[in-house]
């Protein structure tokens, strides 16, 4: 079968470095890829939202499955499109993707449904989002209605924060379309975690659990970023938490795709607050997490292309089970400095001369040839995994080849995994 992955991030390298081990595998294409995907399959000089470009593609070479990584080219309709094609494709389509898409969509989705999450309100008026905020206790937690690349979220933690952070999306347009309406949610407090799962439109079948670093710098501090590693399992989604998980969260959820006609073939990600009231979801992603797909990846004992093949045909059952391998995994991603805010690109990149899976799992996120050498493009160069029997030992590894890695400005956080390493 020839497989067609969009995308050009780490979660798209991660993937393909999967994909390309899967018997079924015969040829894979990237679209756009990266120059770390290009041992693993052929480049194919198309965008993820170019959505004609894609459908012709995909129907001129006979592709089987195509996997579509990130969010936008989903909300635009690209899986709409190439099923009326007849292509099966692991992702949602337009419908089901504005789970994530719609943070008010959503919140209404999980209202209907009992699914268990934050307290909110949805506002397109400044004046009324305000006199709300005025009303309500700090923290708060604003966020942009659309797509923000993950940097549409304020948490406030007074009432004038949360009001300045409305004034910027709703009045000043800082996200443009997707900040003309917002959500005010209610503060949670706990642990995070990420549950992503794979759906064939009739089943959720949770996948191992990770979690996620989203700020810039050690001990959360600093800008919410798309995340800066991950590592799995999350002993915090232990035995009795992912019991209620799937009472409180998956199966409300499932029943509410089915209820409302929601055709989800894909990964639908969960994102979860562990509160002492029980778990809540903080969002849905209609895609794998970035950089949990990082720390995930290596822990898949099945062939994922056989997995996303038959969520694509609707039938998961012939795939079953999924086995994980057991132990521990870390990711660790290497930044540009500047990142997020203005990231300093274009730089050359050292150390990945003779690299062996020994010494971990490189998966580029931000770089580019130039004349024949690498450079960095982009705000999260690469997210380097490790593996091993224990969290220490998959941290080790990631620490390791972290450090081999040099470009110029390169930051990373020292502290992934630390907290569940401590037991807390
Ligand atoms: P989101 O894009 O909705 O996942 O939000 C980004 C980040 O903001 C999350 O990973 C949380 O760390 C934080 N966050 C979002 N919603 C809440 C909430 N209701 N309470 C506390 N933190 C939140
Ligand atoms: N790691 C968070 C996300 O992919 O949205």
């Amino acid at each position: 079968m020839k497989i067609l992955l969009v995308g050009s991030g780490g979660r798209e390298h991660a993937l393909a470095w999967k994909l390309a081990q899967s018997p079924l595998c015969e040829r894979l294409y990237c679209a756009p890829g990266n120059p770390g995907m290009a041992a693993l399959g052929e480049l194919v000089a198309l965008k993820a939202g170019d959505l004609d470009g894609l459908c012709e593609f995909a129907v001129s070479r006979g592709v089987g499955l195509v996997v579509v990584g990130p969010e936008d080219p989903l909300c635009l309709g690209l899986a709409d499109r190439l099923r009326e094609k007849g292509v099966p494709v692991f992702g949602p389509g337009r419908d089901a993707a504005r789970l994530e898409g719609s943070k008010s969509f959503a919140k209404d989705f999980m209202r209907r449904h009992g699914v268990a999450t934050a307290g909110a309100e949805s506002f397109d008026s400044f004046e009324r989002a305000s006199a709300y905020v005025r009303a309500r206790p700090a923290p708060l937690v604003v966020k942009a209605d659309g797509l923000a690349a993950g940097k549409g979220v304020v948490v406030a933690a007074t009432q004038a924060e949360a009001e300045a952070a409305l004034r910027s999306m709703l009045v000043e347009n800082s996200f443009g379309p997707s900040g003309s309406r917002v959500l005010v949610e209610d503060f949670l407090e706990g642990e995070e975690a990420s549950l992503l799962c794979f759906c064939d439109g009739a089943r959720l079948l949770p996948m191992a659990s990770a979690q996620d670093h989203k700020r810039a710098f050690d001990h959360d501090q600093g800008p919410n970023t798309g995340g800066m590693g991950a590592y799995s399992p999350a002993p915090v989604l232990d035995e009795e938490a992912m019991r209620r998980v799937e009472l409180e969260v998956l199966a409300p959820t499932l029943k509410g795709l089915l209820d409302e006609g929601l055709d989800y073939r894909g990964c639908l990600y969960v994102g979860l607050m562990l509160t002492r009231r029980g778990p809540k979801v903080v969002e849905y992603n209609a895609r794998f997490g970035d950089p949990e797909t990082q720390a995930l990846v290596p822990r898949m004992d099945f062939d994922l292309a056989a997995v996303m093949l038959a969520c694509a045909r609707g039938d998961l059952e012939p795939a079953l089970p999924l086995a994980w391998k057991p132990g521990a995994s870390a990711c660790v991603v290497l930044a540009s400095r500047g990142y997020p805010a203005r990231p300093e690109l274009g730089l050359p990149v050292r150390g990945l001369e003779g690299w062996n899976e020994e010494d971990g799992l490189v998966f580029h996120a931000g770089t580019r040839l130039e004349g024949g050498s690498l450079v960095t493009s982009g705000g999260r160069v690469f997210a380097v995994a490790g593996r091993g029997p224990g969290l220490a030992q998959a941290l080790e590894q990631a620490y390791r080849g972290a450090a081999r890695i040099e470009f110029e400005g390169k930051h990373h956080r020292r502290d992934i995994g630390a907290r569940a390493l401590a037991g807390k």
